[in-house]
Order: structure tokens, then C-alpha cells, then sequence
């Protein structure tokens, strides 16, 4: 049976990282015996411009019935006036919300052949593996009330930031599951001395890390997990979070790598799961070709892995990036200028790693695969 994928390109770069993504897709396919039925639909702006919705009801339930959804990017200057309910976002909140996609995967994995892009010097970074799992349906995003009001000459604002134990204890759970299979290490962020959610979600993350008595864990404050992250990247291993905290921190991790344009991410929950590069529709390079495809070919290999469970498949476009890589191809965002750097666009990038995926072979057993590949996802929430 073929996997059925339904692809949101969305807006600005999405579209074109998206199509070499897809071609990454096929090329595993081919080699390890699986095809794929992709349906493209529309969410985001292109949504908004054709519809007039940021996502239609019937795209998101052929998205509930899909195997897995591939989304490029949404939003962009042309849509940034329009009132809240019609911007290109909703279409985001509105698929996680849905398809109750609470927990959000952003492996930020620091590529030896990369050491140098990086701002911060090589002898921090060159080893660093982190897995940031961000809670992805529950506080600021989407407490209630949330909401403007004109009061005499000013306006006043609210947002809530809400969270209840069983939506801690569920998250909580998918990263010491998590970290079972990698260095065994959870560094817990909040902000307790300040908020009462970060106190619950303390409280609550400390009694579910009891049943993980192999697990180390430590609690972070927000603020200076922000300053350690960049002081000692190597320190972490899995970094739990709630989801504007884990927006904030997925950005800086970023960093580490060289380039956003490097960051995949999986968000799962009980059924479909929807994979998209962490960065955002760049309007700035959009359709200039130029635009890095990695992040969006890495989360191809997140969709084999935790959609499919075909652990080989995702090590081994894993391993065609490293390769291309490795061969010195960079796009715009990871170009130093250093001899043996080969300046290359959006569509070329996607070639070589479907070409050096091409070249692979399947049984081969030196994929040595990162830990965090082998996890049961057990599915009890
Ligand atoms: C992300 C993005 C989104 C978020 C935006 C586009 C709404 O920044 O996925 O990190 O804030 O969650
Ligand atoms: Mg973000």
C-alpha cells in the first residue's frame, strides 16, 4: 500500500525546500521498497489569497486520514495586517490543535564538516547533540482568555498561559522516553520562581521522572538556560520545555548548528504526524532559489523514522547529508568562502543529497544511528 502524504508547501521559501524534500522522499522510497501517494494542498497565505481561510476544514481532515503531513512554511509581509482569525498562522495552530500534536522533536546536531559556521567557537560546539522537546499545544499559544480591549484612551491586552497536569505528565513522559535511548540525561525549563505554571509543571515533571529511575534530571530556569545553552551547548541532552519557552530556546539552539536552515522537526501525537523545517517561510530569498533545503530534507527522514519506523531509510538520507556535506556543497546561509566550499543553490543541494542517497546501499551496516532512533513510541496518551 502506498504511504499517503499530504504536502502543504505554504508560503515564501516553503514551496521550494518542500519540492527537494519530496524528491528526497522518493528516492528513499525507491530504495527501500516504498511508494507514496502525495496529495498538495494549500495552507498559509496561499490559502488565505485563494479561500480566504488560512486553511480550509477539508484540508485538515484529509490531513487526519493521511499517513503523514509535509509542511514548508507559512506566512510572509503580504498577510501580516490581516486581522488575528485570518492570519497565516492559524493554519499552524490550528493543524497541531487538531491533530493533537502536543509533542514537538528539534534535534539540533552540530555537523563536523560545519564547525566553522557557527558563531560560537568550534571547541563548544563540535559535539553537540540536543534534543529539544517542545510542548506544542498548550500555554500562551492557546490559553483563554486571550484577547484586546479598548479601554478609555488605551488598549489592554491578554494572554493566558495555562497548562493542567495531564498535559505536563504527557509531554514529561515522551522526553524521558526520549532520553532512555540517548545519554539518559533531561534538563527540565521553566520559570518557577515567577509562574504558577512553571511550579506545576516542575512539580509535575519531577513525579513522572521518579518512574525513570535511570534517567538524571535537572531543572533549569528559562533565563538561564538561555545563557548556559550558548555558554556549555554539550551540557544537554534532552531539553524539555513548554511551547514558548521551546520556541524561543529551538531558535537559539539554531545557532549552534550554523544555520536554522539546518533544523528539522517532527510534531507527533496520537495519530498523524506532521514534519517541517523549524525555519520560516524567509519572504526575503523566496523564490530566488537560494533558500537551504536541508532542514526540509532532514524532516523527511524524521517522517520515515517516526511515521513509518523505518529507522534505516531515515539514517540513510541522514547520512546523504553528511555526505554532501562532507563534499563541501553549501547553500548561501552555510557559505564561508573556505577552499574547498562549492557555493550551491536550493535545487542543486537537493540533487547531490539524492544522488548520494542513490548511491547508498540499503544493507549496508554502517549507519550507526543516533539514539534517540530507537524508541518505542507506545502510544498510551
Ligand atoms: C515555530 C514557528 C511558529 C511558532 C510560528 C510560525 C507561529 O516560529 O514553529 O517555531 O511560533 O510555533
Ligand atoms: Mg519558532
Amino acid at each position: 500500500m502506498p504511504k499517503k502524504i499530504i504536502v502543504l508547501p505554504g508560503d515564501g521559501v516553503g514551496p521550494e525546500v518542500s519540492r527537494e524534500a519530496i524528491k528526497v522522499l522518493k528516492t528513499a522510497g525507491r530504495k527501500t521498497g516504498v511508494s507514496f501517494d502525495f496529495l498538495e494542498l494549500l495552507a498559509g497565505g496561499i490559502s488565505l489569497d485563494a479561500y480566504g481561510v488560512p486553511i480550509r476544514e477539508d484540508v485538515i481532515d484529509s490531513c487526519r486520514k493521511a499517513d503523514a503531513v509535509f509542511l514548508g512554511a507559512v506566512g510572509g509581509p503580504k498577510w501580516d495586517n490581516y486581522p488575528k482569525e485570518r492570519r497565516p498562522e492559524i493554519s499552524l495552530f490550528r493543524l497541531r490543535k487538531e491533530l493533537g500534536l502536543f509533542t514537538n522533536l528539534r534535534p539540533v546536531r552540530v555537523y563536523e564538516a560545519l564547525k566553522n559556521c557557527s558563531t560560537l567557537r568550534t571547541d563548544l560546539i563540535i559535539g553537540v547533540d540536543i534534543l529539544v522537546v517542545r510542548e506544542l499545544t498548550g500555554g500562551l499559544y492557546f490559553g483563554k482568555p486571550k484577547f484586546t480591549e479598548t479601554m478609555g484612551r488605551e488598549e489592554r491586552a491578554v494572554d493566558t498561559m495555562e497548562y493542567s497536569t495531564s498535559e505536563i505528565e504527557r509531554i514529561a513522559r515522551e522526553a524521558f522516553r526520549f532520553a532512555l535511548n540517548r545519554r539518559k540525561y533531561v534538563v527540565s525549563v521553566d520559570k518557577s520562581n515567577v509562574l504558577e505554571t512553571s511550579q506545576l509543571w516542575r512539580k509535575t515533571v519531577d513525579r513522572i521522572g521518579k518512574q525513570y529511575p535511570g534517567i538524571k534530571l535537572e531543572h533549569m530556569l528559562v533565563d538561564n538556560t538561555a545563557m548556559q545553552l550558548l555558554r556549555i551547548p554539550k551540557h544537554f541532552d534532552v531539553l524539555l520545555t513548554e511551547n514558548l519557552f521551546g520556541d524561543i530556546l529551538s531558535d537559539e539552539a539554531a545557532v549552534l548548528t550554523g544555520s536554522i536552515g539546518l533544523l528539522p522537526s517532527a510534531s507527533l501525537g496520537k495519530g498523524v504526524g506532521l514534519y517541517e523545517p523549524v525555519h520560516g517561510s524567509a519572504p526575503d530569498i523566496a523564490g530566488k532559489n537560494t533558500a537551504n533545503p536541508l532542514a526540509s530534507i532532514l524532516s523527511a527522514a524524521m517522517m520515515f523514522r517516526y511515521s513509518f519506523q523505518m529507522e534505516q531509510a531515515a539514517l540513510m538520507i541522514e547520512k546523504s547529508v553528511e555526505e554532501v556535506l562532507n563534499k563541501g556543497y553549501r547553500t548561501a546561509d552555510i557559505y564561508t568562502g573556505k577552499s574547498g566550499e562549492k557555493s550551491c543553490c536550493t535545487r542543486e543541494m537537493g540533487d547531490a543529497v539524492a544522488e548520494a542517497l542513490g548511491g547508498m546501499n540499503p544493507s549496508s551496516r554502517s549507519f550507526d544511528g543516533s539514539p534517540e532512533n530507537h524508541v518505542e513510541r507506545t502510544g498510551d496518551q
